[in-house]
């Protein structure tokens, strides 16, 4: 499928439902357990409050359903000296993979964070995603000496 009918843009409030069904997608080929009500509130709020991060899409000239989405949120720290941010979710529909999409949401989004301020910008992918490493890796993105931990609040 030719990428030229694809546009890469930040989402509007009321592209919340044509995100959700790509979404839900997403968090399941990652194996994360999706949760409808808290994650599309969260989404909801992403998207009235800028402040937080920014949601970007990919729109298909052609085709009613989203060719792809992107999220970063913001933080703040201080080895950078200021904010920086994650992109948290990353997915481009089947249909339109293979033809640039990815790279131009990853690009589009980090160039949207420097444009707000964020010195760096980070990213968790599983260790055997291999397509989206090598995308991550082409795209300048250096593996980081350290394992991330968590712990839920
Ligand atoms: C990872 C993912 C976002 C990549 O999206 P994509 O749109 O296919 O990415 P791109 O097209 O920009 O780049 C991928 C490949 O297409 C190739 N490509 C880019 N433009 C192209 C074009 N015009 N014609 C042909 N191939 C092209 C790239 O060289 C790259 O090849 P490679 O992966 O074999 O090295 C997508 O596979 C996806 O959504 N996966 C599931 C979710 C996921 O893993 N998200 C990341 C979690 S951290």
């Amino acid at each position: 499928m030719a990428n030229v009918s694809v546009s890469v843009a930040p989402a509007r409030l009321e592209e919340e439902a044509a995100i959700l069904p790509l979404m839900v997608e997403f968090n399941r080929v990652e194996g994360i357990a999706w949760k409808p009500e808290p994650m599309t509130a969260a989404l909801r709020r992403l998207l009235r409050e800028p402040e937080l991060g920014l949601a970007l899409v990919a729109r298909d000239a052609a085709s009613p359903a989203l060719a792809g989405y992107a999220i970063a949120t913001f933080g703040y720290d201080l080895e950078f000296a200021g904010r920086d941010a994650f992109v948290t979710e990353l997915f481009v529909s089947p249909p339109f993979r293979q033809n640039g999409v990815g790279r131009r949401l990853v690009e589009a989004t980090a160039g949207a964070l420097r444009e707000r301020g964020a010195r760096a910008v980070h990213l968790m992918v599983r260790p055997e995603n291999e397509r989206a490493r090598a995308l991550y890796a082409r795209l300048g993105f250096t593996l980081s000496p350290r394992i991330l931990m968590t712990r839920e609040l």
